[in-house]
């Protein structure tokens, strides 16, 4: 069996967790093992192995009848490493079958087959073969033996091998995976193996899978109890005298308690203990301060050590109150949340954790700390990255259940009765470690909320969620609160039946538009609610054609940045902000993603980052609302040869008291917001008292409408008198150079860490020009290579595999993806008519 494929880079995820936990001592001593190599790396002890499967498969795009059989050549298939998604490497083709939900790439079926060798030590071994996630409906065969079929592509789950292995011999494991039945989701979904991929190896007597589970039933900041519930399996035929000794280890390795037990167990049987830990003065787990602690589950038989397995937790006390909103820890916190698909962008399902990582990271920078996983389980270590990070998550389930929406003839309310509660019961199992989890959400606008049998659906999701996590409320994204038309009203007991009433766009129906949430309150004092779906502030990156009603609408560009979404976007959120019984809002969407589109467009532009990770204006609204580090954000650009003397709306997003807006030196004005209002100085900590200069507006966006002249605008923040905060637009020439930069210096030699290449076109004087659609070619020497290239528009069809890509607004980007070799990589960055660049990374 392979055990570490790259054992010079790989370190136990014990070793790299207790190490994580040193931080910056790690980060200066071993400065090329970034966090996410280390939530990647392998887990192993000398009792339990979980190796990476990912490195060596054959795939064919296609059918291939037969492919199972362990005889079958694969010879001409091609070689490639998980995960792996190989709808993103298609053209776009507007006939597609995917069609817009799909982002208009191919779909199809698939093989995978991977052969792989076992050595003798593991006869006695158990052998399980783990899947993150699988799009669609794979079948999985261990040395012809079929072994099963999954049909929902967004859950884990697993497979024993161990009856069908050949020990000390070789194996060929064989998968058919097939996205053919089109369209079956309304967002882009990839197809193939775009999760990771295990081979866990454990003794016969061994902790459960997910057999570890762990809850605060107290917390304060004094003492808290850490529950420790752990199943053990004895898979032999005889009785096992068995040992657990569970220790809780703090974020340096270090001890804090343990707790010891034993037990026997009947050959074939499997017993659960149940451990207390009581610790005092914890360090609670919080979005600023997210501290894990480890807990540690070791078992003996007769001394020996059989199985140790490590589940990193956080300790904290999660409300959601009908009066008060979300409290954690006891304080009070708005979930400023954004909603968020699971793809990004040129790289598709099959997304390196890097990439997760800089996007959270850039969420986290607009004051961002929380993400609905909308609307379907992410891969694993998504939520490891959340727990790390800070955010507050809430985990969605499904999109449907047993009612179809729309024109989907082979989406999940398909499979739903069927298939369902194993669904629920892996995502439960997997996820409900996680400290960044809050909430569960278990659906998204299901047409049965007003369904007949809606609420009796429900209740069976809430028995299976309560049952499995006792600690979690359940809510689900509705979007007919008590809506017209009447008869699409999401019904009473289906509403009743809800932990906590998610509303989506609950600005939408009646008088809502100006009451919210109040008119439900007056009548149902007692439900506790939250924003699962709000409108955004979307739109496409640098275009502002809307400034200018006399210039027709970009084609298939939805209208997320007209004017009157973002006023919307502003009045709901002082409401929100102002009430503290909204536990807060999930706006749509944090990012760009792929699919529910119309052509030319291949993709929603709603987010207010784009598939690149480059900010849009939007993105300084919630900046300016989610934050207090002074800040002011300035848009659009100042290029507008042949509008001269034309009135351009200036507008500024900002948290300062007063803007003041230069052109040319001239100034045309002094501004600032009314709100937040007297009275709400100290809410949730956020407001601060503000002085009463130039309180000019009700809106959350200050404006000036300015003649257009060539030159510079300038804008100058100020707090409490001082300037704080200020920004210059110039007219800028034409482009004239390159600007290429990265996000890492360094990579880890692990086919797996990527590095960000962004390239802004700038003029003579190094500004980026804001209209620049250049040619860029991306070339690498050395041991790394281009996995994606992207620039963010909408409508673009180039290949997102190509090496090169056409500069979108002045920008574009390339992932640069380490080898298996350490060395230097050298990127260059040309164009046509302007001097090449270049930028060097190690590994
Ligand atoms: C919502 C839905 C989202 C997305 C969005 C687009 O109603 O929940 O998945 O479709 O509309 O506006």
């Amino acid at each position: 069996m392979q055990k570490h494929e790259n054992p010079s880079q790989l370190m136990t995820r014990r070793d790299l967790l207790a190490q994580t936990a040193r931080g910056a001592v790690l980060a200066s001593v071993v400065p090329y093992l970034s966090r996410t190599h280390m939530l990647l790396a392998q887990e192993s002890s000398s009792t339990r192995v979980r190796d990476s499967f990912d490195f060596g498969w054959k795939f064919l795009d296609g059918d291939a009848p037969g492919a199972q059989s362990p005889k079958f050549s694969d010879a001409s298939w091609r070689d490639v490493d998980l995960p792996h998604d190989w709808s993103i490497e298609g053209s776009f083709d507007k006939d597609a079958p995917s069609s817009g939900p799909g982002g208009y790439l191919p779909t199809g079926i698939g093989w995978y087959r991977k052969n792989f060798h076992v050595p003798e030590s593991d006869r006695d071994k158990v052998v399980v073969l783990e899947f993150d996630g699988v799009y669609q409906n794979s079948e999985v065969w261990i040395n012809g033996q079929y072994l099963g079929l999954r049909p929902y592509g967004f859950v884990p789950f697993r497979y024993e091998l161990t009856p069908h292995l050949n020990i000390g011999g070789d194996n060929v494991v064989a998968v058919r995976v097939d996205n053919s039945k089109q369209t079956n989701c309304r967002w882009y979904t990839g197809s193939g193996i775009y999760r990771h991929t295990w081979l866990l190896t454990t003794n016969q007597l061994r902790i459960a899978y997910w057999g570890t589970y762990v809850t605060s039933p107290h917390v304060s900041a004094e003492s808290a109890i850490v529950e420790v519930k752990t199943r053990i399996v004895n898979g032999r035929k005889t009785s096992s005298s068995c040992t657990l000794t569970t220790t809780l280890l703090d974020k340096d390795g270090h001890s804090v308690q343990m707790q010891q037990a034993a037990q026997m167990i009947d050959g074939g049987a499997e017993y659960e203990f149940v451990q207390r830990i009581a610790i005092s003065k914890p360090s609670l787990w919080s979005s600023a301060h997210p501290y894990l602690y480890t807990v540690r589950c070791s078992v003996e038989e007769e001394g020996r050590a059989v199985d140790v397995c490590d589940t990193p937790i956080g300790i904290r006390e999660v409300i959601f109150d009908a009066d008060h909103g979300f409290l954690l820890n006891g304080e009070h916190i708005k979930l400023n949340g954004v909603c968020l698909h699971q793809e990004a962008g040129s790289v598709g399902s099959a997304v390196p954790l890097r990439v997760w990582e800089r996007r959270l990271e850039i969420l986290r920078e607009m004051g961002c700390n929380a993400i609905r996983t909308s609307h379907n389980p992410y891969a694993a270590e998504f939520l490891d990255l959340c727990d790390t990070m800070g955010f507050l998550v809430m985990n969605e389930a499904f999109d449907e259940w047993r009612q179809a929406k729309g024109k989907m003839p082979s989406s999940y309310h398909i499979y739903f009765d069927e298939w369902h509660e194993r669904d629920v019961l892996n995502f439960i199992h997997r996820d409900r470690n996680h400290p960044s989890v809050v909430l569960w959400s278990a659906g998204n606008e299901v047409p049965d909320q007003n369904a007949p049998e809606g609420a009796e659906t429900l209740r069976r999701l809430n028995h299976i969620f309560h049952g499995e996590d006792p600690t979690r409320l359940v809510t689900v994204g509705c979007d007919h609160v008590y809506s017209e038309p009447l008869n699409e009203t999401a019904r009473p007991e289906f509403l009743a039946a809800l932990d906590i009433v998610g509303y989506n766009y609950v600005d939408r129906w009646r008088d809502r538009a100006e009451k919210y949430y109040s008119i439900d309150r007056e009548t149902f004092p007692h439900w506790r609610v939250v924003g699962t779906e709000s409108p955004g502030m979307g739109g496409i990156r640098g275009d502002y054609s809307r400034l200018f009603p006399q210039t027709a609408p970009l084609a298939g560009a939805r209208p997320w940045n007209h004017a009157g979404a973002n006023l919307d976007v502003e009045l709901l959120w002082q409401f929100v902000s102002t009430y503290d019984y909204v536990a807060g809002d999930f706006m749509w969407t944090g990012i760009d993603y792929l699919g529910e589109a119309s052509w030319p467009a291949k993709g929603s532009s709603s987010g207010v980052i784009d598939t690149c990770g480059f900010k849009k204006d939007g993105f300084y609204f919630y900046q300016s609302q989610w934050t207090d580090a002074p800040m002011l954000h300035l848009f659009p650009h100042w290029n507008w040869k042949g509008k001269e003397g034309q009135f351009i709306p200036i507008t500024c997003y900002t948290n300062c008291d007063t803007v003041e807006l230069f052109v040319n030196g001239r100034s045309v004005g002094v501004k600032g917001y009314r709100f937040p209002r007297y009275g709400m100085e100290g809410s949730y900590g956020k407001f601060s008292p503000r002085s009463l200069a130039a309180r000019t507006t009700s809106d959350l966006h200050l404006t000036w409408d300015v003649p257009y002249e060539q030159g510079a605008l300038k804008a100058v923040g100020t707090k409490d008198g001082n300037t704080v905060a200020t920004m210059e637009i110039s007219t800028t020439g034409e482009p004239a150079r390159i600007l290429v930069s990265a996000d890492r210096k360094s990579l880890v030699a692990d086919r797996r860490d990527v590095a960000h290449i962004v390239v802004e076109i700038q003029d003579e004087h190094g500004r980026l020009v804001p209209v620049a659609d250049n040619l860029i070619t991306f070339d690498v020497e050395g041991e790394g290579k281009i996995i994606g290239v992207d620039n963010g528009d909408p409508r673009s069809h180039e290949n997102y595999k190509a090496k090169h890509r056409k500069a979108f607004n002045g920008k574009c980007l390339a992932i640069l993806q380490s080898t298996a070799k350490a060395g230097q990589i050298l990127v260059r960055v040309s164009s046509p008519s302007l001097p090449s660049a270049t930028l060097t990374i190690l590994s």
